[in-house]
């Protein structure tokens, strides 16, 4: 086991002083995987100065080889990644290992979205060129979550790094393992000092990177709460980027759909894959008359589900939640909805023994009045029932969020129906609500963000446009402006 300090300069190799001690453990069984400490303000402080002073040199570096390297190293490392992850979120070692390939696989799509999204643009006025080009911010804030460690601040930095900013990267506090491992992986690519500065700790450590008046840009993942509290702090820096990722209370709708064991696959897949802590989980599952038989098939299939360890054979579907505290306030919600008037078809309950698991849950909501529109990050799905299709769609937006939506049906123009009018950043037919393709923008509308999606237009957000007008000679016109002699 490592014992590192609170900031890491990546390059530089130096641990900075000590602050309040942080450990991480397995949610599963409790096992001890890190220890360490928050950054102290001293450090923050520090970790932005280096990731300033490093900003000149990181334009002058060929950035794409030195990415290639990390993607490569990580290649070769996979699986120790995957472990790690695995045993920091409890999430099974098979879906880790899916998204260390999707960590990977970025390097590329960012590479191409930079070309295709970024590129130099040249227009002939006649009497100069219009050239349009793009600078990055300067030194950018990460704020990663904890559900996918990995992938998901991975999909910030890598398009970040290969732009030209520099970068203070804050792990979430319940995942500063995987935050660590990744970092030096690109310490070992040869990443100069300074251009990638780990800083770990909870909500005091980025509440400092945040309110830091050195910071250009910031790019968060994570929840509403939190990314609101970064939102109010525009007013006192509107000059800056802001690119908020945030939760959803996503609609599965399943209207006309006659294969009614994959619906309920899909459905359940929607709602429990990472133990419903995905912000693309499905949470309310919206049914038509003729389609009420998948809800037994899905509960079911539910009731059946393997739960396990993280490294357990035969494979479980899903690990615990990440902690016990939050699986106990997904009993709240379900215990809440129940009092409400909800009908449980599969009551959530805790598993004997690992306080942070629970089995999945289903609770008929449609006699309940004035459900919470709450995002509810855990395996609990709550079932409407609707009578016809203009009903699925009302439904479907009842909601201020606006994430990702699934219409499971066998006909193409309910599809184009429930496009046309379903608000979400994401809203796919005949697939899962969640596994959101790295090949495709990915953000939400409402709540769910703020109009930058990352994915593959994490490009967009990374650098802004220059307008430039040019000519290689100065000379005089051959008319000078009224007034001039
Ligand atoms: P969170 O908001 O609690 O934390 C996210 C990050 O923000 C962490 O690094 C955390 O330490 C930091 N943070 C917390 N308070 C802060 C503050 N006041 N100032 C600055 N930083 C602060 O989120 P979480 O619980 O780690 O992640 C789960 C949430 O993330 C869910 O709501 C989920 O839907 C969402 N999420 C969204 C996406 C997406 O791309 N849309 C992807 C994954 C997860
Ligand atoms: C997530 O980012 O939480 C989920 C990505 C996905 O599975 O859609």
């Amino acid at each position: 086991m490592n014992v590192y300090q609170g900031t890491l300069l990546i390059g530089s190799n130096r641990p900075i002083g000590r602050a309040e001690a942080m450990e991480s453990h397995c949610p599963w069984d409790n096992t001890l995987l890190w220890q360490g400490a928050a950054a102290s303000k001293d450090q923050i402080d520090e970790a932005v100065a280096a990731a300033r002073q490093a900003l000149p040199g990181w334009l002058e570096t060929d950035r794409a080889r030195i990415a290639a390297d990390f993607a490569a190293l990580l290649k070769t490392r996979a699986e120790e990644m995957a472990r790690i992850i695995a045993m920091e979120t409890s999430r099974p070692l098979w879906e880790t290992r899916t998204e260390v390939a999707s960590m990977i696989a970025k390097l590329n799509y960012s590479l191409t979205a930079q070309s295709q999204r970024r590129a130099e643009t040249r227009v002939n006025t006649g009497d100069a060129t219009a050239i349009t080009r793009f600078k990055p911010h300067g030194a950018a804030a990460v704020f990663g979550p904890f559900n996918m460690p990995g992938h998901l601040p991975n999909g910030h930095i890598i398009p970040a790094l290969l732009a030209g900013n520099t970068v203070i990267f804050k792990p979430s506090e319940k995942t500063p393992h995987t935050g660590e491992f990744m970092c030096r992986l690109w310490q070992e690519a040869g990443l100069p000092a300074g251009v990638l500065n780990l800083v770990q700790g909870g909500s005091a450590a980025g509440g400092a990177l945040a309110n830091h008046a050195d910071i250009d840009a910031i790019f968060f993942t994570g929840s509403v709460t939190t990314g609101q509290a970064l939102m109010r702090l525009q007013t006192r820096f509107p000059h800056r980027m802001l690119a908020l990722e945030m939760g959803g209370n996503n609609p599965l709708v399943v209207f006309d759909c006659s294969n009614h064991r994959a619906a309920a696959y899909t459905a359940l897949t929607s709602a429990f894959l990472t133990a419903g802590q995905r912000c693309t989980c499905a949470r309310r599952l919206i049914v038509g008359p003729a389609d009420i038989a998948i809800i037994p098939e899905l509960a079911s299939m539910a009731q059946r589900l393997r739960i396990g360890g993280p490294l357990d054979t035969p494979e479980p579907f899903i690990g615990a939640l990440i902690s016990s505290r939050a699986a106990n306030d997904v009993l709240a919600a379900q215990d809440r909805l129940l009092a409400a008037g909800g009908a449980d078809i599969l009551k959530a309950v805790a598993v004997t023994d690992h306080p942070a698991a629970l089995s999945p849950g289903i609770i008929d909501v449609t006699d309940v009045r004035n459900r919470p529109d709450a995002e509810i990050f855990g395996p609990l799905l709550q079932v409407i029932r609707v009578e016809d299709f203009p009903s699925a769609i009302n439904e479907a937006n009842n909601t201020r969020f606006g994430l990702s939506a699934s219409l499971l049906t066998d006909r193409r123009e309910r599809f184009e129906q429930f496009f046309r009018h379903v608000h979400a950043g994401v809203i796919n037919w005949n697939r899962p609500t969640n596994g959101a393709s790295s090949a495709l923008p990915f953000g939400g509308v409402g709540i769910s963000g703020n109009h930058r999606p990352g994915g593959a237009w994490a490009a967009d957000y990374c650098s802004y446009p220059i307008a430039s007008m040019e000519t290689e000679k100065l000379t005089m016109p051959e008319k000078t402006a009224p007034g001039v002699f």
